[in-house]
Order: C-alpha cells, then structure tokens, then sequence
C-alpha cells in the first residue's frame, strides 16, 4: 500500500525512546506531579502513584504502541484495521486529544513569558499578582499561546524525520541536563535536604478514595496513553523495535523526570504551597531569595517550555495526521487545519480566565472544564476501551505475534502484559473511573 510507504518514521531506535519520551515528559511531570504529590500527602501518593505506573500505565502504553506499530496507520485506521467497526476508538482519543491541547497550550504559553520575564528580571514583589494579572489579561497570554503554537506548527510540518525527530534529539538532551544541573543545586541547598526528607516520608493518613483517584488519572496523562499520541509514534517505529523495550525506557525516564521535579520544587522548600500555582507562583518567589535567583529561575522557565514543546507536538501529530492519512491532505494544509483549530480552543480556554470567566459551565470556566473532563471523564474511559479492545477484540495470536515476534516480549513476560490488559486494567480502572464520576458530581 502506497499510503504506508511514504508516511515516513523514525530512524532510529533511541531516537524513537526520545521522541515517545517527549510526548510523555512534559507538564505533567514539572508543574502538575509536583502539586498533585503535595495536595495528597507526598510519599503514600508516590507509592500508589507507582502502582498505577506499574500495573495500568506500562501495559496501556506498551498496548497502544503495539496497535500503532501492527498497522502503521493514523488512530482511527489503526483501530478499524485491526477490527473493522472499531475506528471510533481512535476518534474519542483524537477528539480527547484536541480538547487537552486546548488548555494545554495556554500553560505552555505561560512558560514562555515566565522564561522572558525571568532574564529580564520581570516579576517582581507581589508573585501571586504577577500570576493573577498575567494569566487573566486578555492580549498578553493570547500571544505567547501563539508563538508556542506557531512553533509547533514549524516542527510539525518539517514532517516525522524532518521535525519531530529532529527537534526530539535536539529537546531533550538539553532538557536532560537542565533538569541535572537544577536537581543538584537544589540538593546542594541544606534547607533543600531538610524539606525533601518531609514530603518524601509517607503520611498515609491523608489517602482517601480521591488518593487512588488522582494517582491514576495522573499516570495516564503523564504517560499520555488514550489519545492516539503514543499509537502515531509506536506506528513511525522502525520494524524489529522492542516495543515493551521501548515502553519501559519511556516509562522509566518520565518516572525518573517527575520525581526529580517533585525533588527540584520540593527542596526549594515550597511543600505547603499546593495547588496549580506551584510552579508559577512557588517556585518564582523561592528563586528570587537566591543567589543568582533570575539565571536559575529562566532555566526551570525553560526547562518548563522544553517539556511542553515535546509534549504538544505529539498532540498536533495525532490530530494531523488524521487530516493527512484519512482526508487526504497535505502535510502542511492538515496542519495548519489542526494549527488554526487550536488557536481557536486556546483562545476560548486563556480568555475564560479573564474577561470570560462569568461564562461557567457545571460551576467551571471553560480551562477548567476542558482541564477536568479530560482528567476525570475521558484518560480513564479511553483506558478501559483500549485495555478491553486489546485484550479482548484483538485476536490473540495476531497480538501475540505482534508482541512477541516484532515487540520483544518474550514468552514468559507476554502472559503477564496480557492478563493485566484483559483483567486488571478494564476492572480497576472501571472501579477508580466510577468511583471518580460520583466525587465529581457530588461535588458541582
Ligand atoms: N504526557 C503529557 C505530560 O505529562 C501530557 C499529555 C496527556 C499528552 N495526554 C497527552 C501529551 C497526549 C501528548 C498526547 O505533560
């Protein structure tokens, strides 16, 4: 088939770990990890946190790559080609996927300014103003949300080889050693040791129902699995990748990413700031007391902008390449289709902290909703779907082949994968998803 020809892929193997580590690395690690940690009692939250990882995370992502690289197709082909009837799945992550961009570039414009305003020795005195003002102005935030989307339209019409190969080798390095350089000056700080050792000791008095909850919810997004992201690069992967070898490299970073941000941000003693603002507001006003405070304070704004850069094109990917494969554009007109969408939804989700903020919807502004229905409704449904059309629809030797001759999973390993696939993941994610719809409309 022509159309799996010329579609391209990755060159390599570790490029491929980078690229899909990328998408899973990204504000989910640096600014959301760290306060959702802190809000649910730190190191018990980690501990159920890991399980999620572990035993839900792993097997979707290892699943979702597999469905990608069996048929080397955009979401909704790669569905309805393994098991005709079933593009629809690829469609819900696709459309889940375009909601999460909508609020997600917004913070990632942020970033930007965060990083300009920081060499520039921008914010200063009131921090929780500068947030305030920022973020509720009309033309300011619009703009950086912009320029952080126009630079994603750049790499993502370079094409697969082209663009996000490239920029994935060049992002995350430097994102690697952003973060080594600000985890050991953080470490170096004696009150840095201090504080650390008091949010990393479990305080199981604080789990409750809604501790399972967020842990979840957060494995999913942090691992971005669902949404079709992880399927688009697990279908540029070179025939013969180790796909569960492959998962487990991406896994083992963004765990090894969070934890250090929640070590970074925890150690600059900001423990009992919770909520959103950590990162924005916390972590500005902690730098600002240091030595050289705006030269630190620019490199974790960077560090910030890098995460959600690798990110976010792999959002754009997945919808482009929708309009690329299914409608038959080009690459560049799919594009900027997907380009000018999410200009639009940002637009609607950055003013809904301003001057739309009387518009609310179940008691939310539109970032909010976009922010929780995608959380809470849509990263758990679409795990229980995929879970059940991979260990279920799909036939077992097809996947098996799939796994075990091109994935790499060897033979002890794939009856482990596959039970939790067919058991584990539909049942308690079921359980945590229900459980999370009742908490969220007891609470509106
Ligand atoms: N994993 C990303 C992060 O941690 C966020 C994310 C969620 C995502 N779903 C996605 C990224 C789908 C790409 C595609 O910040």
């Amino acid at each position: 088939m022509s159309e799996v020809k010329n579609r391209g892929g990755f060159g390599g193997k570790l490029v491929a770990i980078l690229a899909a580590a990328g998408s899973a690395i990204g504000l989910g690690n640096i600014w959301r990890f760290p306060y959702i940690t802190s809000e649910n009692g730190g190191g018990a939250f980690i501990i159920i946190y890991l399980g999620c990882i572990l035993f839900l995370g792993l097997p979707l992502l290892i699943a979702e790559f597999s469905v990608g690289h069996n048929t080397k197709k955009n979401p909704i082909d790669a569905f309805a080609t393994i098991k005709r009837g079933w593009g629809w799945l690829g469609a819900l992550g696709l459309v889940s996927v375009f909601l999460i961009m909508g609020y997600y570039f917004v913070i990632s414009g942020w970033t930007l300014n965060y990083a300009y305003a920081s060499a520039t020795n921008g914010i200063g005195g009131d921090f929780g103003a500068f947030f305030k003002e920022f973020t509720s102005a009309t033309w300011a935030p619009l703009i950086c949300t912009y320029l952080f989307i126009v630079l994603n339209h750049i790499i993502i019409i370079g094409g697969v080889q082209g663009g996000i190969e490239k920029a994935s080798k060049v992002m995350m390095p430097l994102l690697f050693v952003i973060l080594i350089v600000l985890a050991i000056y953080s470490l170096w700080l004696p009150e840095g040791r201090e504080a650390l050792g008091n949010v990393f000791t479990p305080d199981f008095s604080k789990v409750t129902g809604k501790t399972f909850l967020d842990a979840m919810g957060q494995a999913f997004f942090t691992l971005s699995v669902g949404m079709g992201a992880m399927l688009i690069y697990g279908s540029y992967f070179q025939n013969g990748t180790k796909l569960s070898g492959t998962a487990i490299s991406v896994v083992s970073l963004d765990t090894l990413v969070a934890l250090t941000a929640a070590v970074i941000i925890f150690s600059a003693g900001v423990e009992n700031e919770s909520g959103p603002q950590l990162a924005f507001v916390a972590m500005p006003k902690v730098f600002s007391t240091m030595p050289l405070g705006n030269f630190w304070a620019t490199l974790f704004f960077l560090l910030l902008a890098l995460a959600a850069l690798s990110s976010t094109i792999s959002m754009h990917e997945a919808v482009t390449s929708y309009f690329v494969e299914k409608r038959g554009m080009s690459r560049s007109a799919g594009a900027t289709l997907v380009t000018i969408g999410a200009m639009a939804l940002a637009t609607v989700a950055s003013l809904s902290l301003g001057v739309w903020d009387g518009v609310r919807i179940a008691g939310m502004n539109i970032f909010s909703l976009l922010d929780n229905f995608t959380a809470i409704v849509m990263l758990p449904l679409l795990g229980i779907l995929t879970s059940i059309f991979v260990g279920w629809v799909w036939k077992k030797e097809d996947m098996r082949a799939e796994l075990t001759a091109e994935g790499g999973v060897d033979a002890t390993t794939y009856p482990v994968i596959r039970f939790l696939l067919r058991y584990v993941c539909p049942v308690l994610v079921s359980i945590v998803f229900i459980f999370g719809i009742i908490d969220f409309i007891s609470s509106l």
